[in-house]
């Protein structure tokens, strides 16, 4: 996104590993931020955003005991943060069913598209080897 033109970016996970690793790869870049913080509970002002932007968090929240009362929880700081006519894009590997539910619910006034892409994901990685494996899952 940074190289297409988005330059004022607020990246957040809760994982300081996480956020220390892309401060790394990314933190000299202007207008790229990288905060440690809980999107269940973030201390960002509302009406802050444009467009927030979910990369498989709320799936991989779903795993977890409690799921569906996190993801609502996620959803109404989203929707707290993002300006009033802001869009929330949610890219997800489940089938829409398994999200509209938690999307269209009274506390949001969203109106909700939905769009099937071909994703293509290409994770390089090195072993102390020097090998070099790589995944590749087409969906
Ligand atoms: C599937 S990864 C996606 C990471 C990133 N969106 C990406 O595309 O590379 C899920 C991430 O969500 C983070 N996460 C899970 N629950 C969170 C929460 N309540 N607040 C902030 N981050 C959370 C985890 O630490 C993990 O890094």
């Amino acid at each position: 996104m940074y190289a297409d033109g988005f330059q004022d970016i607020v990246n957040i996970d809760f994982s300081r590993n996480a956020i220390s690793e892309m401060n790394k790869k990314g933190g000299d870049k202007p207008g790229l931020l990288f905060m440690e913080m809980d999107l269940q509970d973030m201390t960002i002002p509302s009406g802050t955003f444009d467009i927030a932007v979910d990369k498989a968090t709320v799936d991989s929240i779903l795993c977890a005991d409690g799921g569906a009362r996190q993801i609502h929880a996620l959803l109404k700081q989203i929707y707290r943060v993002l300006k009033p006519k802001g869009t929330f894009m949610m890219l997800s590997y489940a089938k829409s069913q398994l999200r509209l539910n938690f999307l269209k619910h009274k506390d949001f006034l969203w109106d909700i598209s939905v769009e099937t892409c071909r994703m293509f994901f290409v994770f390089d990685t090195h072993t102390d080897s020097k090998t070099k494996f790589r995944y590749t899952a087409n969906g």
